[in-house]
């Protein structure tokens, strides 16, 4: 029997930056999460993920919009500087909201305040060739960028719903071309979401820079998952490719009603949660009249 295990390529550089993601390509894959405050990116760094994204999914699951267009800079930047806090090995990511890269000098200012205000070390943008002179503008000026093709939710509007994308011959070739351009215009990577997975391997074999797949198979060079979908913490809907690791909206409705229960019964707080006097203070302290005021 062979002893021998193929150990992938990998470059683990801590703090994690986006040459050594892009050094990953076909190598171990790459994991990545959204967060979007401090405890979220203490978990999702302290789980050792690679990449953590301050997704505009924000505006659905942390504040409860309709989807992800309402979400201005002012929000996500303030999410970015909370989430910032938390992360100290994953590369932070911000993500470009819905017409804040609509123009290169747009894209400059707005990516720019990512990573001075907010503390990012990249930004990530919606769309393939027409973003190209977005992405060479930003790259040019030093602020590695996170591509994003296929299903790109701020277009949703113009795909007529949440649909996966690429599904005949010619929506296939123009992803790869969206690829191909992301690549050629610097970005250090690219997520293809909602693609079918012969078009994702195609689409990976046709970039030198790494795949980040989000209902993409398990082709790509790496994952991407929503946090509150992983933890089933967002109840509106799933997409058929989120995994749901854990029930944790479920468990903590649970949990708040025993709390209710308990103080309702007087069963809490209890003796352990209790601040007491020493004895001779307390003496003292019974002898004090109150007199209520009127
Ligand atoms: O906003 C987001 O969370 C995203 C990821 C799911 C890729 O764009």
């Amino acid at each position: 029997m062979s002893t021998h295990t193929e150990t992938p390529k990998t470059t683990k550089v801590s703090p994690m930056t986006a040459p050594a993601i892009q050094a990953r390509k076909n190598g171990e894959k790459i994991c990545c999460m959204t967060a979007y405050d401090y405890s979220s990116g203490v978990i999702a760094d302290s789980a050792g993920m690679d990449l953590v994204l301050v997704g505009d999914s924000l505006a659905m699951v942390v504040l409860g919009y309709e989807d992800s267009l309402s979400v201005t800079m002012d929000e996500m930047i303030h999410h970015v500087r909370a989430t910032r806090r938390g992360v100290k090995n994953a590369l932070l990511v911000a993500d470009m909201p819905f017409m804040s890269f609509r123009t290169v000098e747009t894209a400059l200012e707005n990516a720019g305040r990512f990573i001075q205000e907010g503390g990012a070390r990249a930004v990530k943008l919606e769309g393939g060739v027409p973003v190209v002179p977005q992405i060479q503008a930003l790259t040019d000026a030093g602020i590695p960028v996170m591509a994003h093709i296929g299903l790109t939710p701020q277009h949703v509007a113009k795909f007529g719903g949440f649909k996966a994308q690429g599904k005949s011959v010619e929506a296939a070739k123009a992803l790869i071309e969206d690829a191909q351009a992301v690549e050629a215009a610097g970005a250090f990577c690219v997520v293809v979401e909602a693609v079918p997975v012969e078009v994702a391997q195609l689409i990976t074999d046709a970039v030198d820079i790494p795949t980040i797949g989000i209902g993409a198979g398990n082709v790509t060079d790496g994952q991407v998952l929503v946090y509150h979908d992983v933890l089933g913490l967002f109840d509106r809907f799933t997409p058929k490719f989120v995994r749901k690791y854990a029930q944790q909206g479920k468990e903590a409705i649970e949990v708040f009603g025993q709390y209710i229960n308990d103080v309702r019964l007087g069963r809490f707080p209890g003796d352990k949660n209790t601040f007491y006097l020493s004895d001779d203070v307390a003496a003292q302290v019974r002898k004090i009249k109150v007199k209520k005021k009127k």
